[in-house]
């Protein structure tokens, strides 16, 4: 049994994708405009969303639906403690915390894990595919734009164990094309990753007003005044 469920999240989320390319901390990141301090609090609300999702997803690895989507390879929660530590030192758990939309991003997946497990696979799909595309130019923005050498306070972006990335994201699709699950499942798992990007939108502008007091309401307004297109609704877009 086929369920195409990878078609139908890349197919079902592509308006959504392109909204999340559009968000003011996105476009001035894309634009190569990142602010070291505002880059570590994004960093910290991603620890939050990921040391939630990885600890929901490893409490179910063995439910017959999450198993053939559970590939450790992907846990960025050792690559963010890196980080966070290079930002902010060894204490850098008195430095973050949950914005908002971050915690009502991380009270979901906790609610999803606790009642409908399955629906985790909209989250890890939504984040760990990103991670794999559009991520992998985030790193190279973020390093160039703070004079980072290495993966040095960008390691959530490095995927160590992942050497080559298209052939993992080829694998990861046709895990997720192979699940037996329903048409309605299907259509629930979609909804869940559209609203996933919708948290993750509300995440980075969470982070609109640190950024404008960084770089200025001028600067800001004159990277974020035209509408991206998407890059998932391109015609060619696999790489
Ligand atoms: C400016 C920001 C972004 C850019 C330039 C970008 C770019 C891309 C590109 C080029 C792909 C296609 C990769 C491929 O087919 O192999 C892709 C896929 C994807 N991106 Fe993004 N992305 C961005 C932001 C985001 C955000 C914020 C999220 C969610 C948090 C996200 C989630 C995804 C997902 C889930 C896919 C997989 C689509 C599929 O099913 O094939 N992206 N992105």
């Amino acid at each position: 049994m086929s369920s195409n469920l990878a078609i139908k999240l890349r197919t079902g989320t592509q308006k959504a994708h392109t909204a999340a390319e559009n968000v003011g901390f996105t476009k001035c990141f894309v634009k190569g405009v990142v602010d070291r301090a505002c880059f570590a609090k994004f960093l910290g609300n991603l620890y939050c969303v990921y040391s939630t999702l990885e600890n929901a997803l490893q409490t179910h690895s063995e439910h017959p639906l999450i198993k053939p989507l559970y590939f450790k390879q992907l846990n960025r929660q050792a690559n963010l403690i890196q980080d966070l530590e290079f930002y902010y030192g060894k204490n850098w758990q008195n430095f973050i915390s949950a914005s908002p939309a971050t915690q009502i991003y991380v009270d979901r997946v906790k609610a999803v894990a606790a009642t409908e497990p399955v629906l985790l696979l909209g989250h890890a799909y939504t984040r760990y595919m990103g991670d794999l595309s559009g991520g992998q130019m985030f790193q190279k923005l973020a390093q160039s734009a703070l004079k980072l050498v290495d993966y040095q306070g960008t390691s959530f972006y490095y995927f160590e164990h992942i050497p080559d990335k298209a052939a993992f994201k080829d694998q990861y699709r046709k895990a997720l094309n192979a699940l037996p699950v329903d048409d309605i499942t299907a259509d629930k798992i979609v909804k869940e990753a559209n609203d996933s990007f919708q948290f993750n939108m509300m995440m980075a502008k969470d982070l609109d007003s640190y950024l404008i007091q960084a770089i200025g309401q001028e600067l800001f307004n004159s990277l974020t005044n035209t509408q991206t297109p998407g890059s998932t609704e391109l015609a060619h877009h696999s790489k």
